[in-house]
């Protein structure tokens, strides 16, 4: 199935701290059968479908325009065995899973044949995570599949962390909305690689590196801004990404900013000073909707002091890094 021509979409609201499971039956059902789902996870919110399902994530592609070969992640719950969907399960993925799932953490293990080559972009592994969200979790275990499932915005722009950022950005391509109201993390989980020894982080999120090496010992982690013409273990880390459309520049001291905003103004531009939390936490919570809520084309350029180059701003760092970025 999948979204029928003309219809509309249905939009179901539910509370995160008492989730009334008849509420999410029918677009369990909807997931099951093939079509798309978006809904609040933890970090932000997911477009899901049934990970199994090749047509159905053909169609996910298609609805987020999304170049085929950037991988999606498969969620699963806590309950759900890994078994049907990996070859490999390392040691480094059991002490990981142990200790962050449910939570914000992707691991990227060797694939098993079960899962389709339109999920991983034909690579040999794949992208799993247990979210932590009890709605995310309610509508996987209803749904009884594992869900695919990436962030709920088309190809290239912000991700949404509520369900008003989906309806503006996906509203006509989908079949379901659950509002679960604002997710509670903000940014994108972090993405592991445990593949390789010693674990490689491919994307910071809201797991850092300090938190990840208290568990597995010694892990890399990609610098922050890309090295363009490198072939990307992560496609989701080309620089150009989550981009609002109103230019984002970043300044690195408060002169700067003063510097910048001065000139633009004089120059007869529109100009909003975002200015961030000083707990890292609490950043990246209110990071894209802030984003958002600036990007409504009242503004000719947005300014931002770029948080400092310590390990546990890595991951705002980088998605105000891609931000701002031009190509
Ligand atoms: O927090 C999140 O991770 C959210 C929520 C909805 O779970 N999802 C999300 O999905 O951010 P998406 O598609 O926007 O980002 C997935 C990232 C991309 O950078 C993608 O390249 C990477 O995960 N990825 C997926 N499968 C991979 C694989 N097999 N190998 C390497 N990277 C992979
Ligand atoms: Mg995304």
């Amino acid at each position: 199935m999948g979204r029928a021509e003309g219809s509309t979409l249905r939009v179901v609201a539910i509370n995160p701290t008492q989730v009334d499971p008849a509420l999410l039956q029918a677009p369990a059902e909807t997931l099951r059968s093939g079509g798309l789902v978006a809904f609040p996870t933890e970090t932000v919110y997911g477009l899901g479908v049934h990970a199994l399902d090749p047509d159905a994530v053909a169609r996910l592609y298609e609805a987020k325009g999304r170049p085929t070969n950037n991988p999606l992640i498969v969620h699963i719950t806590p309950e759900m065995p890994v078994d049907a969907l990996v070859a490999e399960w390392p040691t480094a993925a059991v002490q990981l899973a142990e200790a962050f799932w449910p939570g914000p953490l992707t691991l990227v293990v060797k694939r098993s044949a079960r899962v389709p080559d339109a999920v991983t972009a034909r690579a040999d592994t794949v992208a799993l995570r247990v979210p932590t969200h009890p709605i995310a979790q309610a509508l996987i275990r209803m749904a009884g599949v594992p869900v695919a499932a990436p962030s709920a915005n088309r190809s290239g722009e912000l991700s949404p962390t509520t369900a008003e950022h989906v309806r503006r950005s996906l509203g006509d391509r989908i079949d379901w909305l659950v509002d679960g109201g604002a997710c509670p993390g903000g940014i994108e989980s972090t993405v592991v690689d445990v593949t390789v020894s010693p674990p490689r982080i491919l994307r910071p999120g809201l797991v850092t590196q300090a938190q990840l090496e208290a568990i597995v010992g010694p892990v890399a982690a990609p610098p922050v801004g890309i090295a363009v013409g490198v072939p990307l273990p992560a496609p989701g880390m080309l620089a150009k990404h989550y981009a609002p459309r109103t230019a984002l520049e970043l300044a690195a001291d408060a002169e700067e900013l003063t510097l910048l905003r001065d000139t633009y103004t004089r120059a007869g531009l529109r100009v909003c000073v975002l200015t961030l939390p000083d707990n890292p936490a609490e950043a990246a919570r209110t990071l894209y909707a802030s984003l958002h809520d600036r990007d409504t084309g009242e503004y000719d350029r947005i300014l931002t002091l770029l948080p400092p180059d310590t390990p546990t701003w890595a991951a705002i760092r980088d998605r105000l890094t891609r931000a701002a970025a031009t190509d």
